[in-house]
């Protein structure tokens, strides 16, 4: 059933995109402009994406199969499938909208009414097959028909929907993000290289945590920690509010005690030493909330992020990070507490890495961002993941971390109760009941 995940996992892009549409629409009959290329990208992107791709999937594959298997399906798919074949025509409508409003033939508020129609329908649309068509899928359809299905969906080489058109998809969506309006968007992103060639993928155990506990006072907020990060891979760290992930994080790197246990990093044991050597050793964190320093320039931020590492590399490390971030390069003199919530978390990571982290640890890094950036700070972890950078990544939004994470560990009041492949765990009954909201 790995089409079911992908499809989930699209609605949820989806979804993030119809929210910021409704943000946005909320600005604009607030008094913003109305931006005209924010909403062509973001048009061309369901276009090309949702009506071209997705729902053509889902037509030729799973619609049909579900109406051969049941009877009840019709009912079901009738309404779905009369809501694809519109799809391209109420797109015409709105972009026909937009220009009429550009155009001033038109005012903000009949746009931004249409919009709103636009989106409350892709959300029933969404919530729809979401609720009915992949339950029913679940229960009828067979063996075979899930082979047949999984394998169009998993087809990598699909002119429509193989690694190539997802490339575009992504390319697509980075733009949408750069583009949005300053409160939502990054400013401006792209998805600049960092680290050339930083080392092969899947190889040595990098950090070995055995028996780890943490206390706080008489409360042990961690009870025995044992787990495992190799070279290369992207590992999450999923659990509820006051799991102890944070605590974990924060033994990791040294700066709240460690009670019990042993830490090996790259061949050495890390027990016992002060946290600022861990950092020196490699293990550069983005702390949970961000914490960048308000007051100071982004400039003066990122170099706080290399005060381990000699002078002389430094200028060069952050042309990296400005050529990640360029929004960072722009306003690189400007006081970082005039960023947005999003600039903030890129200025976050960005510091850590001026560290030249051999593992880079992000806490929470999607925390209180809007919608379309929580996919945005996700796509930036996927690059330098691509780069091949370790990194151990924090979150209670455990579906969008156990996506992309090669494998997790799920915490529960300071013990680890599961682990295995992100695909695994997002799998796993218990874990979608507990974590997933599904
Ligand atoms: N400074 C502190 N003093 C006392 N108890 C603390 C302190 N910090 C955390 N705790 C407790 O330790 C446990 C673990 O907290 P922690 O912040 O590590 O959880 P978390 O998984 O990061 O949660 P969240 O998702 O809310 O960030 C919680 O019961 C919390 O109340
Ligand atoms: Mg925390």
């Amino acid at each position: 059933m790995e089409a079911l995940r992908i499809i989930t996992e699209e609605h949820q892009n989806l979804w993030r995109i119809a929210t910021t549409l409704d943000m946005v629409a909320d600005e604009i009959d607030a008094g913003s402009k109305v931006e005209t290329p924010f909403f062509t990208s973001v048009f061309d992107y369901i276009e090309q994406f949702m009506d071209r791709a997705h729902h053509a999937k889902e037509d030729e594959y799973l619609f049909r199969l579900l109406r051969e298997r049941s009877t009840d399906a019709a009912a079901i798919l009738d309404r779905l499938q009369a809501e694809h074949r519109n799809g391209p025509e109420n797109l015409k409508d709105l972009r026909a909208k937009l220009a009429a409003t550009a155009g001033g033939g038109e005012s903000n508020a009949a746009f931004t009414g249409a919009l709103r129609n636009y989106t409350a329908a892709i959300k029933s649309h969404v919530r729809s097959e979401e609720k009915d068509a992949m339950p029913l899928a679940r229960e009828v359809l067979t063996t075979e028909d899930w082979a047949e299905i999984d394998k169009a969906f998993l087809d990598n080489d699909d002119p429509l929907f193989g690694s190539k058109a997802r490339a575009e998809f992504r390319e697509l969506f980075h733009r949408i993000a750069s583009l949005a309006p300053e409160s939502i968007g990054l400013g401006a992103h792209s998805a600049g290289s960092l680290q050339p060639g930083a080392g092969p993928a899947g190889g040595d155990v990098l950090l070995s945590v055995k028996g780890m506990e943490s206390c706080y006072g008489r409360i042990k907020a961690l009870k025995g920690i044992d787990l495992e990060v190799r070279k290369g891979e992207l590992v999450a760290l999923v659990g509820a509010n006051g799991a102890g992930k944070t605590t974990f994080l924060r033994t990791l790197s040294g700066v709240q005690p460690m009670s019990a246990g042993k830490i090996m990093f790259d061949g050495e044991d890390i027990s016992k030493l002060r946290s600022d050597l861990r950092m020196r050793r490699g293990i550069c964190q983005s702390p949970e909330g961000r914490q960048v320093f308000g007051p100071l320039s982004i400039e003066d931020n990122l170099r706080l992020g290399a005060y381990t590492q000699p002078k002389h590399q430094v200028a060069e490390d952050m042309e990296k990070i400005y050529s990640m971030f360029p929004i960072l390069k722009e306003k690189r003199n400007l006081p970082a507490g005039t960023l947005s919530g999003g600039q903030q978390q890129m200025l976050a990571i960005g510091r850590a890495l001026m560290g030249r982290p051999k593992m880079l640890l992000l806490d929470e890094p999607s925390m209180g961002l809007a919608p379309l950036l929580v996919e945005e700070v996700f796509n930036v972890v996927k690059t330098l993941k691509s780069q091949g950078m370790t990194i151990f990544l924090v979150e209670q939004n455990a579906f969008a971390a156990l996506a992309i994470a090669d494998r997790g560990y799920v915490l529960e009041t300071g013990n680890i109760t599961l682990t295995g492949t992100g695909q695994e765990l997002i799998s796993n009954e218990q874990v979608r009941a507990a974590y997933l909201g599904m």
